[in-house]
């Protein structure tokens, strides 16, 4: 966020320009990119018959004695004191145990926030929790009530009445424009970038557009709403929660609370889906503290209204993208400056800015973003922050100026096709974005799209195509480990504090510690999802494999070392170096002469040893800053708008993707598809509808949200390169939050295609239309 922070990345991105890859992480490829069994394979979910059968025991699903159920009240007023409370009436409702307000609410510290620097950190804001009387956004919780029955706890929550003094507050997003704020940092990037004089050269430029998009507030409505079964026990407070930052959970909730470290214990094996908002908010920690004062476990099971009010979403965003071409197409200059809410206790940064940097050659960069404080809930991470937004910005303007061009939106792309980054100059670890046009464009049949828009007709409907690129960067998180254990039988076991979301985190590890490990699938375990076990970090940016795969891999270069060790003389190794011998078999083996192989079991029993388990970690992901590591796509789509109605169907989607190799085909491609679903919802339906006049959220339901149904889901393919990254532990780089970026953009474009209308103001909804 800081100066500090831009002068120390630039300072190390300067020296690793000079560094030998070969010192790097990723300097030399795993082998196991090639060298691949189980990896690649499709592979059922390992986890998928207990969720089938119900077996699988969800966050509110945790059995337990004596439970209370928690219902929230929320603040009605976006900035002001509360004046008046009065739950007398709550309190004597039937089977309600307490109600908890700031009056009685034991102290309760400010968790510390996610950010870069702490990895036990899970705050998503810096405000005060239920301390004082002060209410800081339309939402708030102000009273939680404990009852014997959810229904219960409901009821009595209605009866709460509070009284506040309402204090002026800004809740307009164009009043907040005039003072925006401009961070110096976005993540780990500089803000401002300006290079090669991009206003002169957009000026003089043959051709160009220059136009402002909008994207809406969204919510987060994953099918499992936040939830948490807390009980306190001799001390300690133990978490059953639905969190895809377990460690950082456990660790926050002890700085809330005044506890060390191993007195907080939260388990989470099963997300249903996260997206960037299963992270800490409000709901834990007053559900601890519910628990806490009544002496009794505490289920919260979020309502979608509660989620709405205390779960912050993407931020609302205006961008202006400008960009100027010679009579070729080729990008003079990129414009890209914008708005996005961000209040200012909100930690969360949506760089839509960014998206921008690293997909074309341009001549010239004139890019900043600015954040426009209002006195609403802090928004959240959501799939592909950043890139969701700043590719609907970036790809309609590439769509508009192919248009300018009178050339093929296709082409407009491949004449602009980086090679290596287009600020830094840094090269790319691997990049095949439009390998990815040509896999999808043939998929879609593109030859079949008229140039000339509003041409194709069939009755009422007009028929469109569009494209997009899609892109995120790969990020690796440091301090993710993983222990491995080789049991008496030679089977392995690995177990990282890790998390499962949906995503398939313990099927594809476990195909990954097979080959890593020389074994066949039956023999590997995968354990995760418990703060008990081996430090993880969050599992957010499409991080999360590469992260425990490379803690995994460490872990198998301890084990060798451990083995050989272990081994000693009498062995058919003696003599070996740990580098001289490689996993098979089961067991070890010489490089050069493969005859010579002990197993696990040999070892360890002549050793007299019953097992051995050694931890690796991930370390810091330097190849981030000397290599340009991005995955990408080509996102396309099928339409039809009714000339009648303006309703928009899309018929067809289509994802390329160049993500580097893809480890499950199954797993990956419901990754993708998922992805393709939130995009095709921001095109078309989702919004948050906010009333300006009092900061409050209207749309707290799935009837007022809308998220797209079956019938509003088309056929999807989805199509990947798998070119391996040679930089990527496995060859592989994220493929969670791309599925989403591009989309938007690609159904805007087609729907230029079918009507001639350009809209630039998401959801395309039907109004804009006719
Ligand atoms: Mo990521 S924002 O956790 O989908």
């Amino acid at each position: 966020m800081t100066k500090l922070q831009n002068a120390i990345v630039g300072g190390v991105r300067a020296v690793l320009g000079h560094v030998p890859a070969s010192w790097l992480p990723g300097g030399t490829p795993d082998p196991l990119i090639d060298k691949r069994v189980a990896l690649g394979r499709q592979q059922a979910r390992v986890d998928g018959p207990d969720k089938v059968r119900g077996a699988a025991q969800f966050a509110a699903e945790v059995p337990m004695e004596d439970l209370l159920y928690a219902a929230f009240v929320h603040s009605t007023i976006a900035r002001g004191n509360i004046t008046d409370l009065d739950v007398s009436a709550a309190e004597a409702a039937p089977g309600v145990a307490l109600v908890m307000t700031y009056r009685n609410a034991p102290k309760l510290g400010v968790p510390p926030t996610v950010g870069l620097t702490n990895l036990k950190a899970a705050g998503n804001h810096t405000l005060p929790i239920m301390q004082d009387p002060e209410v800081r956004w339309n939402g708030q919780v102000v009273a939680v009530v404990l009852a014997e029955t959810r229904e219960q706890a409901d009821h009595a929550a209605t009866l709460v009445r509070v009284r506040y003094d309402s204090a002026p507050a800004r809740t307009r997003f164009e009043e907040g424009k005039n003072s925006a704020y401009t961070p110096e940092s976005i993540l780990v990037e500089r803000n401002r970038l300006d290079k090669g004089d991009a206003r002169r050269k957009l000026a003089e430029a043959a051709f160009k557009v220059d136009a402002v998009y909008k994207t809406p507030w969204e919510n987060h409505n994953p099918i499992e709403p936040h939830a948490a079964t807390i009980v306190w026990r001799d001390g300690k407070l133990i978490v059953h929660d639905a969190t895809q930052m377990i460690n950082a959970t456990a660790g926050s909730l002890a700085k809330v609370f005044g506890l060390k470290a191993d007195e907080v214990h939260v388990s989470s094996p099963y997300v249903g889906g996260g997206f960037g908002a299963k992270a800490m908010w409000d709901h834990q920690i007053l559900g601890a503290a519910a628990a806490k004062l009544a002496g009794r476990p505490v289920r919260v099971t979020l309502s979608r209204a509660s989620m709405h009010r205390l779960v912050g979403g993407r931020m609302r965003t205006e961008q202006r993208v400008a960009l100027g071409a010679d009579a070729e197409g080729r990008l003079k200059a990129l414009l890209h400056h914008g708005y996005g809410v961000k209040p200012r206790h909100s930690v969360c940064d949506e760089g839509f800015s960014l998206t921008g940097r690293s997909l074309y050659a341009s001549e010239s960069f004139d890019v900043v973003q600015h954040y426009v404080d209002l006195d609403l809930l802090a928004n959240s991470f959501m799939r592909g922050p950043g890139e969701t937004p700043g590719t609907f910005a970036i790809e309609c303007a590439m769509d508009e100026l192919a248009h300018a061009l009178g050339m093929d939106p296709i082409e407009l792309r491949r004449r602009n096709a980086a090679t290596r980054d287009p600020v830094s100059g840094a090269p790319h670890s691997q990049n095949a974005m439009m390998e990815a046009y040509d896999l999808g464009a043939a998929r879609i049949g593109w030859s079949r799209r008229a140039a000339e828009p509003g041409s194709r007709r069939e009755g009422e409907w007009r028929i469109g195509m569009g494209c997009a690129s899609g892109t995120f960067p790969f990020t690796r998180m440091p301090g993710t480990s993983a222990r491995i254990t080789i049991d008496g039988n030679g089977d392995a076991h690995v177990a990282s504090a890790a998390h499962e979301m949906g995503m398939g985190t313990a099927t594809v590890q476990r195909q990954h510690a097979a080959d890593r490990l020389g074994l066949p699938l039956d023999r590997v375990t995968v354990t995760i999802g418990d703060s008990s076990l081996p430090f993880a970090g969050l599992a957010g940016g499409s991080s999360q494999t590469a992260s425990l795969a490379a803690a995994i891999s460490a872990a198998s270069g301890k084990l060798a070392v451990q083995l050989m060790r272990l081994a000693g003389n009498d062995t058919p190794l003696a003599g070996l170096k740990p580098s001289e011998v490689e996993f098979a078999d089961g067991g070890l083996r010489s490089v050069d002469d493969p005859a010579r192989h002990e197993s696990f079991t040999s070892i360890l029993r002549r050793a007299g040893r019953s097992e051995l388990s050694v931890i690796g970690e991930s370390g810091a992901p330097l190849e981030i800053l000397k290599f340009s590591m991005h995955s990408t796509s080509a996102i396309f789509c099928e339409l039809r708008v009714s000339d009648v109605t303006g309703e928009i169907r899309v018929d067809r989607l289509v994802g390329a993707f160049d993500c580097g190799r893809i480890l499950n085909a199954k797993t990956a491609a419901s990754q993708f598809k998922g992805g393709m679903i939130m995009g095709l919802g921001m095109a078309l339906t989702e919004e948050t509808l906010l009333d300006e006049r009092t900061g409050r959220i209207m749309s707290t339901s799935l009837a007022d949200y809308h998220v797209p149904v079956h019938l509003d889901v088309p056929d999807i393919d989805v199509l990947w390169t798998d070119i391996p990254d040679p930089r990527a532990p496995l060859g592989a780089r994220g493929i969670g939050e791309i599925g989403t970026t591009g989309v938007a953009a690609a159904i805007a474009n087609a729907v230029f295609n079918a009507t001639g209308k350009r809209l630039r103001d998401l959801p395309l909804t039907l109004d804009k239309l006719i």
